[in-house]
């Protein structure tokens, strides 16, 4: 474990660890996984356009989320069921995330619930809310992050219905029967069948609404205080609808390529959103973020931050907190470097000048 030079390198040690079930789980996408790919592949189409002779003696990797100060722009997006990856899940993501001073977002299908994340002590974190047909239950849930201290809610709305992803079809993708979406546990959920924890998850799947609409994020600012970022935008036309519905921000995402196949990657996405937004809100991504390159390209299109999920459930699988931290880490030392190696001192001059896309080809064509 002490050789790994990247955050890569944690899949091949959790799918050796992992029961096959769980590794597919965790790493799939939907039906021909060509936007899996494309979310990584689309960084190796974006190229830097260095600054040289800046002096880099100091860097600054703070960032600012909701106003909230976080040593990098580097966070942690929801992920489901981290119990599956390691024993502590939820509790040990999120006292990496806390130690390494940035901000972790708990699944509404977590594994451990608000209150004991909370419990783990200090820190930034947002819950992540999957809105349900009974409106009581999704207030109740809300009510809860807001009282354990949570400080934003990300809305995704992605997921009206839950992508095709064949390995979790083949392999009947269950939650283990030891384990169960604790954040449902305490609340009052009507007649759902108590007597076991399967009956509880397949309640939950079942009760994803999907009529979800604008309406219902207004519905949404009518129960909570707390700053709500959509999850899942992709479009400029949906990030406009956003912002005059008055969320405190988008996330473009396409749910780490386990929803619609063939949207694009969302580092190619992402900036008909920046531009749709016009800085009215501030705009994340997340999708195939494995490398600090990836992140200054993303800062570089006009984000003001980014979240990764697989690379730390992996780290999570392959070495519990320890791995996420390294993980954090990792990410956090080859994004300064990059900005250095650009020459860039802090996060504000990081420009769009400092890449050249395949979308903007003809604008730096070189004279030779
Ligand atoms: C997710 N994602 C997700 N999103 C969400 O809003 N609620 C959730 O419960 C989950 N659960 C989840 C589980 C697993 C195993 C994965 C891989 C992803 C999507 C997640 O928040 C994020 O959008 C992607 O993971 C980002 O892409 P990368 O970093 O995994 O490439």
């Amino acid at each position: 474990m002490e050789n790994i030079t990247n955050v890569m390198e944690y899949e091949a040690i959790a799918k050796e660890k992992l029961p096959k079930m769980i590794y597919d789980y965790y790493a799939s996408g939907a039906e021909d996984q060509w936007t899996l790919r494309e979310n990584r592949n689309a960084y190796s189409r974006i190229l830097f356009r260095p600054r040289i002779l800046v002096d880099v003696s100091k860097i600054d990797t703070t960032a600012t989320v909701l106003g909230f100060k976080i040593s990098m722009p580097i966070m942690l997006a929801p992920t489901a069921m981290q119990k599956m990856a390691h024993p502590e899940g939820e509790l040990a993501t999120a006292r990496a995330a806390s130690a390494a001073g940035t901000i972790m977002t708990l699944s509404s299908w977590g594994t451990c619930s608000v209150e004991e994340v909370a419990s783990t002590g200090p820190g930034v974190r947002f819950f992540q809310l999957y809105v349900l047909k009974d409106r009581n239950v999704v207030a109740q849930l809300v009510n809860m992050a807001e009282k354990a201290g949570f400080k934003a809610i990300a809305l995704t709305v992605d997921t009206p219905r839950l992508g095709r992803r064949e390995a979790d079809i083949k392999n009947r993708f269950a939650l283990p029967s030891n384990l169960t979406l604790k954040n449902f546990e305490g609340l009052d959920l009507g007649t759902v069948d108590r007597t076991n924890d399967s009956g509880l998850a397949s309640y939950v799947a079942d009760q994803v609404d999907r009529s979800l609409n604008w309406k219902d994020v207004k519905w949404l600012q009518t129960i909570t205080k707390l700053p709500i970022l959509v999850k899942g935008v992709l479009t400029a036309e949906d990030a406009n609808l956003a912002v005059q519905v008055g969320v405190a921000g988008i996330i473009v995402s396409n749910h780490g390529a386990r929803q619609l196949d063939y949207v694009p990657a969302t580092i190619t996405a992402l900036e008909e959103v920046v531009k749709a937004a016009q800085g009215r809100v501030p705009v994340f991504m997340d999708g195939g973020v494995r490398r600090g390159t990836d992140v200054f390209k993303a800062l570089a299109l006009g984000a003001s931050g980014v979240f990764i999920g697989r690379p730390y459930v992996f780290a999570l699988a392959a070495d519990g907190e320890v791995g996420v931290r390294k993980a954090l880490k990792m990410l956090h030392d080859e994004f300064e470097l990059t900005m250095a190696l650009s020459g860039c001192r802090s996060i504000k001059e990081i420009t769009r000048a400092h890449i050249v896309t395949p979308w903007d080809a003809l604008r730096v064509t070189p004279r030779l």
